[in-house]
Formats: structure tokens, sequence, C-alpha cells
């Protein structure tokens, strides 16, 4: 596994790595010139733990909302949205909020690599919290869109309890401050929102990496998507994804494992040699019913996720006809009606392939904006 589809010339000799593959990043790490393993995860790191991505052709979530009455799919994620019609986030909250769902292989791989004293900062663009649940020191995580752990008012900023929050979720409910009445909403970053402080104090991080590990990202929102860049040109990168994302395949010593992450990630702690450990921390966290979920042929994993997706997409669209007929008094398609429309598919929005130059100018945006057109892309 790696090297495919790479655009580097296969006579092009990568300069710290041996080879472009997999037993070669092994080969480095164990050399113990790897001492500060930069981690960058998006939504696939989560897919087979049953949380649907938000760009997968057949299972992503925009890519199925984009069949609904929504301008862009991505506006459920939006603030001018949001204080508009709440509900619909609401509605997926319900479904996506922490403690529902349990850490893959590839979570636990991240807390192992801490264990060892390996991982200098993992970079999350995930709200579910599962790299915590992995047992990843919270002081080795930036969850850089935020997180559903705490929640605060929109308008005073007043901070709204964990029970309280938990109780309106679970019921899909749209809490209200207690203190102005304003919306209340999770810490997670919306479109056009600040990202965290600590995002930018811990950015120059990806700088001082010798390693960088990008798993499970389209790397399509910046200035998240800027990261892989920061890193000096000679750094090994290991891209552990679908598809070959961002400038990722593009630098001498590049590695791209293409496929499932957690096969991936799996084959690469079998190089190192902590493929049981790996496995063994896996099942005592998960239990032994959880793994062998997560086990079974993707094509079933694929099937519960469109399923789930599916559900999701139609209870959201369930919430717009209500606020539609309530705020304009207009009729519109019932639910079932749009429900009906079959396949829910949208195609992927194309990835830009950046020039690395640029993609490094769109990491200093502050904030969170999808696609930046870069000079170059
Ligand atoms: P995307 O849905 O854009 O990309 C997920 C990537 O993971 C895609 O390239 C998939 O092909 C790949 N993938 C899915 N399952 C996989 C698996 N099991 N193994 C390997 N790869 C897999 O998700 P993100 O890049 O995380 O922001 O999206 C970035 C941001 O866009 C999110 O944080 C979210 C969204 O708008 C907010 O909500 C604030």
């Amino acid at each position: 596994m790696g090297q495919e589809v790479s655009a580097v010339p296969e006579t092009t000799k990568p300069e710290n790595l041996s080879e472009r593959s997999l037993p070669a990043v092994a080969d480095y790490i164990k050399s113990g010139k790897a001492r500060k393993v930069v981690v960058l995860t998006g939504a696939g790191i989560s897919t087979a733990a049953g949380i649907p991505d938000f760009r997968s052709p057949e299972t992503g979530l925009y890519a199925n909302l984009a069949a609904l009455e929504l301008e862009e799919p991505e506006d459920v994620f939006s603030l001018p949205f949001f204080k508009e019609n709440p509900k619909p986030f609401y509605v997926l909250a319900k479904d996506l909020y922490p403690g529902k769902f349990h850490p893959t292989i590839s979570h636990v791989f991240i807390s192992l690599l801490a264990t060892k004293g390996l991982l200098y900062q993992l970079f999350t663009q995930n709200i579910d919290c599962l790299e915590r649940a992995a047992g990843v020191p919270a002081d080795l995580i930036v969850e850089a869109h935020g997180s559903f752990a705490s929640q605060r008012c929109i308008d005073c900023k007043t901070p709204y309890a964990d029970d309280k929050m938990r109780e309106h979720v679970s019921r899909a409910e749209v809490p209200h401050c207690e203190k102005c009445n304003g919306l209340v909403k999770p810490d997670i970053v919306f479109f056009h929102e600040n990202l965290p402080s600590l995002f930018f104090d811990r950015r120059h991080m990806a700088e001082e990496a010798d390693l960088i590990l990008v798993l499970g990202t389209s790397l399509t929102v910046h200035p998240f998507a800027g990261l892989p860049d920061l890193a000096p040109f000679e750094v090994p990168r290991v891209l552990f994804n679908m598809e070959r994302v961002g400038s990722l395949g593009s630098q001498p010593d590049d590695v791209l494992v293409l496929g499932d992450c957690d096969t991936g990630v799996r084959q690469l702690a079998n190089a190192l040699g902590w493929g049981e450990e790996l496995e063994a921390e896996w099942r005592k966290l998960v239990g032994d019913e959880e793994a062998d979920r997560q086990l079974e042929g993707s094509s079933k994993r694929q099937v519960e996720l469109h399923d789930e997706v599916s559900q999701l997409v139609h209870d959201v669209d369930k919430v717009l006809h209500v606020h539609d007929v309530s705020s304009s008094g207009s009729s519109s398609p019932s639910p079932e009606a749009v429900a009906e429309k079959e396949p829910i598919t949208a195609t992927q929005p194309e990835v830009q392939q950046s020039e690395s130059a640029s993609v490094k100018e769109s990491v200093e945006t502050t904030t969170l904006t999808e696609e930046v057109k870069v000079s170059g892309a």
C-alpha cells in the first residue's frame, strides 16, 4: 500500500524516506526521526463509527441535503440561516450528538501515538469528540471547528448548562438563553465564523512537524486545508483517504494510502509492530460487539450510512417545510413528496488541487471558508 496515483515521477527519490511506502514510513518512525508527529483528521475517520461525512457522493450529509430546498446544503451550518431557522441544525444535532458513537481503530491509533510520546499535535475538523473518547490527551487536541462539548447564547454569549443542552438536543428542541432568550448554539464553528484562537496559536506546530499524517478529509475547508502545506517540503506526509486530496501526492516524501483509513492505519501499525496492541486497546475501549460491527464488510456499512443519512435528510426536510409554511404561509410540496425523490444523491464538489504556496496563504484566513479560490488552483 502507498504511492498510488502519486504525481511525483517514480524516478524522483524521496529525501527522508527510503521509498514512498508504508513500511518505509514505519522504518522512519522506528529510526527515531519522527518525534513530532502532527495528525490532521476529518469526517472520514468517523464513518466506520456510523457518522456520515459531508461530501461523499452517496452517503455524505451535504451531498444528500443538496436534494432539499436549501440554497446551499452548507446553510444548515451557517449563522444567518441558523438565526432564521435553527430547527434543521437541531434535527441534525440530535443524531450527531456525542455519546452514541464509538471510536474507530484510527482514533485509537492516534491515542497510541500519544502514549508512545510521538504525537506532537492533533488537529481535527470533527465535532464528534471521538478523539477524546479514544483517550487522546486534551492538551494535544485542537478542535479546529469547535465541538459539541460546550454551548452558549449567540447574542449575549452566556454559557448554557450541559445537562439542559443534552435534554433539548435529545428532543431536537431549540434551547434559548435563560438571560436574554437568545438562541443557544454549541461551540461549533459555522461558516464565516472565526476558528478558535487555539488553532492560530498552535498551527505553527504543523511547520515544526517531522511527520504529517492526514486521515479522512477532503481538505476543502480553509484555513484547515492549508495545514499540510505548512510543513517543510522534505517532511514525509502520509494520506489515509478514499481519494487523493489537496496537494498530497505532489512532494517526493508524500505517501498515498488510498482506501479505507482503518485498513491503512492497521497496516502501518502492523509494520511498526504495534498491531496487536492497537487491536487490543481498541477492543477494550469499544467492546467486541461494536468492534465486530465496525469490521463488517464496507458494503454493509455503506448501506447503514445511507439509511442513516436518508432518515436525517427526511427529518431536516420536514422541519424546513414546517418553517416555510409558518413563516410565509405558502404551500410547499409535502415532505413525503420530496423524500420520494429517489435516489438522493449529488455530485461531489471538485477538490481544489491547489499549488502548495497558494494553499499556504489560505491558512492565514481566520474564518471558516469552503474552497477558497486561490491563484494557481
Ligand atoms: P468531507 O466529507 O468533506 O471529506 C471526507 C473525506 O473522507 C472524503 O475525501 C472521503 O472520501 C473520505 N472518507 C470517507 N470515509 C472514509 C474512510 N472510511 N476512510 C478513508 N477516507 C474516508 O469531510 P471533512 O473534510 O471533514 O465543517 O469536511 C471538512 C468540514 O466541512 C467539516 O469539518 C464540516 C464541513 O463543512 C463544519 O461543519 C464546521
